[in-house]
This record gives C-alpha cells, structure tokens and sequence, in this order.
C-alpha cells in the first residue's frame, strides 16, 4: 500500500506492507527508507499530528512507531524540537560509471571535444538566471515554441552575424536540443523529401555518422586531405553533405577557400544540401577564425551551432540556421519530436548573449586553451616522431604516429593503464583499416589545475613508448 507524505518541508514515498499493525507497517517503511539513504542523516520528520493525519492513523500510532525508531537508533528525538533522522551507517550508492575501460577509472581527462567544466561561467549564468526570472511574465512558464524563442534567436541572429559572418535573421533559426538533434531532424525532412543519400567526412566523427545511418540516410565516405574534405569526391545523386569547414574533425584542417566554392557550387547545382557543424568555430588561437561557410550559400547549407563546447554539454542547447524553404519542415519535424526545447534556459542563454557575458566567457576560454595548446605541443617537440595536425584551433590536436614504432592500440593500452583516457583515430574512420592510425589529444577537458599532471601523465607514457 504505497502511501505520499508530504508536510511543509518534504514528500516522501513510503512503501507501507500490506501485513502487520499499522504502527510496525510505518516503523518497518520509515525504516526502510532511513536505511536506503532515501531519508538522509539530520532531515526533520513530520509532527505526529501532521503525518498521522496525512496517512489517516491516530496520532498514538505515529508517536509510538517514532519512539520504536528512536530506541532502534534510526530517529533521535528531542522534547520541543522536531524528531529528525540519524546518522546511521547505509549502504554506499553506486559510484558514477567513469571507466574507460572495464576495471579502468579516469585519472586524468585528455578526452577530446570537451570543454572545461570547472570553468562553467557559474556567476554569470546564475545573474542571467536572476534577471531572467525578475523580468518574467507568467507565459514564459507555459507552452514554448518549436521554433525556440525568439529572444534566442534574435540574440544569436546578432551574435553569429558579428563574430561567424552568418547571414540570418531570427525567423530562418530553429533552437534544438543539441547538435545531435539538429542532425535528426534534418534528417528526417530530408528522408521526407526522398532524399537519402549522404556523403561524410573521413575521418569523421563516429557518432553523427552513426546518428545518420540510424534516420534512415545511406552515407558515404568523403576523404578528407590535407585541404579538408574532398568536395571533388562527392558522388553524383548526393543529397547532403555533413562538413565541419572551420576545423575537420577530427584532423583540425580548415576547408581550403577553393574548396568552399566547390562544395557551394555543388549545392547549386546539384540542390544538395550543405549541412555545416560549427562544432568548435570560436575556438582558433592563431587569428581571427574563418567565418562560416554559411555566408558563401545561405540558400544551401544548414548552418549548425552548439553550447556543448563553448559552455558544456548539459545544457543541451544548439540552433540550426536554415535555408528559408527548410525552416518549416524541420520546425515541424522539431515539434513531432520533443515539442519544443526547455525554454528558461534558452532566456538566460538570450541574456548570457545579449549583455556579452557570452563573449566574454568565450575569449577567457579561448585565452586559456590557447596557452594549453601551446604547451601540449612544446611537451610533443621532444619526441619528433609524433607529428601534430591541423590548425590551432578548438580543443583537441590530432598527432600521427610513425610506421615503425608503437601502435595506436599499443599507445591507447599504455594510457588506459596510467588512467588517462584519451581516443584513437581509428575508430573515426569509416572503414579502420584505412586508418594510419593516431591519437586525439584533447586539451581542454581538466580543469587549470589539473592540466599539467595530464601533460605530465602523458609524456611518461610516451617516453616509455618511444625510447
Ligand atoms: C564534431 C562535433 N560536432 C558537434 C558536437 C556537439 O554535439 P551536441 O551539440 O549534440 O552536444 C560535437 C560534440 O561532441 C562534436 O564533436
């Protein structure tokens, strides 16, 4: 018989069983939930009054089961004050799952893709939040829009105009839930419109690759050189093509400027659609970053923006400007999907924009992983075999490993032994085989503290490895 307490200060499940007294059937589920951890050491239980009338007992009922409790060691109660839990030893709750491999936990993070945590801009999101919430009329707490709100998508109509050159206004963006959804969505109004055929970048990354696959779309390899993709490559009856033209991921090449035209003209020509992950594109330590590919073809590429790099993951928050005939399906497809993502957020990421906490959050980031670029490759310099690529830009470096020597596998082993994760290149590979093999070295993921022991970490694996 499942009952709900609540009281002014907190509800509570309680499992009654269905046999015994109704004093030992209370005693045995208070019990029950002291000793889960679901009633915590020092929480204040009910009066008798409040819980016995809550629960349809007499007063007597509850005042003796808390007395039971209380000779038992699980409540300790005092004259006048509330009758509160007590410390009591339970069983620990499972640890957060951190291997990366089975048995293996993460000492230091060199992971690549994931920005700073410990930098998350607390302060300045929590303002945001306050200003946010005292200006808020009742409706922002009702029904959102598919589309996202427009104070979202003006603020970024301005904010991806000014630093990535996007040409937009707010009714061609659509807010989602990630680029993860962006993806799906895109590819479901594509599969609508019959077209199916898509070509991906390779190397690329496995997961959107896999996200793909999944709508229902057929990719396929487009190799990537020293210029970034081979836009000559693409097969006749392409449909879409996925780019990440400020920084491929995962070889951190821009897309050479002739090859930016290319992939435009094929759009026009072909009607294909240019799908354009901006997954890392403020991130570029050297100069001012390429602008967005997006403003060579506004009429045929889905410009697509994340916060899960600049700000982290958990906010899920990401915006796709689109060619104007798209806005609607995709909108539509949007609805169909999750109805519309969670709009408080999307206030204070407004705000956040908007009073240029954003950007200045961004040129610290981009201050400090600068330095920490810079001091990964001066540490890789004393192994001249390992050769960096790309660009410095975003927050991982792609090194290749020479042909005679230790293997990626070998490499990935000895890190995983000294606890630090970091990934392969072979598995962003459509076919491994292909793969030369290699290692993505992120620098952004420890916090500023941690950082050097990471560095430190991973140059004795590599002095033992290339001795
Ligand atoms: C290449 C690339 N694009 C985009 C993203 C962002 O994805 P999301 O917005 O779904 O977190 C990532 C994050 O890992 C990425 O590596």
């Amino acid at each position: 018989m499942p009952e709900n307490w609540s009281s002014s200060r907190l509800d509570l499940h309680l499992d009654l069983a269905a046999e015994g007294g109704r004093r030992a059937r209370l005693e045995a589920a208070l019990r029950e939930a002291i000793r889960a951890g679901r009633l915590t050491a020092g929480t204040p239980l009910p009066s008798t009054r409040g819980l016995a009338q809550e629960l349809g007992l007499s007063r007597g009922t509850v005042s003796a089961a808390y007395d039971q409790l209380a000779e038992q060691g699980y409540v300790i109660t005092r004259p006048g004050a509330a009758t509160r839990v007590a410390d009591v030893a339970r069983a620990p709750r499972p640890e957060p799952p951190q291997s990366i491999r089975p048995g293996g936990r993460i000492r230091h993070d060199l992971r690549p893709g994931r920005p700073d945590l410990s930098a998350f801009p607390a302060r300045g999101w929590l303002a945001a939040t306050r200003r946010v919430l005292d200006r808020a009329r009742p409706e922002a707490y009702g029904p959102g829009d598919p589309q996202g709100r427009i104070e979202l998508r003006a603020a970024l109509a301005d904010y991806l105009g000014r630093t990535r050159g996007v040409l937009t206004t707010p009714d061609r963006i659509v807010i989602t839930s990630g680029y993860y959804q962006t993806v799906q969505l895109l590819c479901r109004v594509l599969l609508a419109e019959g077209r199916d055929v898509a070509a991906l970048e390779d190397p690329g990354h496995d997961f959107y690759r896999d996200t793909v696959r999944r709508a229902g779309l057929t990719p396929y390899a487009l190799p990537v050189d020293a210029q970034g993709a081979d836009t000559g490559a693409l097969a006749v009856g392409t449909d879409a093509v996925f780019l990440t033209p400020s920084h491929h991921y995962p070889t951190g090449v821009p897309l050479h400027p002739s090859r930016r035209q290319a992939v435009c003209a094929w759009a026009r020509a072909a009607g294909g659609l240019i799908v354009e992950d901006d997954y890392d594109g403020e991130f570029r330590y050297d100069r001012r970053p390429v602008g967005a590919l997006q403003s060579l073809a506004p009429e045929h590429v889905a410009y697509c923006g994340t916060t899960s790099k600049t700000l982290g993951p958990a906010l899920r928050l990401a915006w796709t400007v689109l060619p104007p005939d798209l806005v609607a399906p995709v909108v539509r497809a949007k609805e169909e999907d999750d109805l519309y993502t969670e709009t408080l957020g999307q206030l204070v990421m407004a705000d956040f924009i908007a009073t240029h906490a954003y950007d200045r959050h961004i040129r610290a980031a981009r201050l400090r992983y600068r330095r920490r670029r810079e001091l990964l490759i001066a540490h890789l310099s004393a192994h001249p075999a390992l050769t960096p690529h790309g660009v410095p830009a975003g927050l991982h470096t792609l090194v290749s490993l020479p042909h005679a020597g230790p293997t990626e596998a070998d490499l990935l082993t000895a890190c995983a032994d000294r606890g630090l994760a970091l990934r392969g290149l072979t598995e962003l590979h459509h076919d491994p085989a292909d793969s030369p093999g290699g290692l993505l070295i992120g620098f952004a993921a420890p916090s500023e503290r941690a950082y050097p022991a990471a560095l430190d970490a991973l140059c004795a694996v590599l002095a033992g490895s290339f001795r």
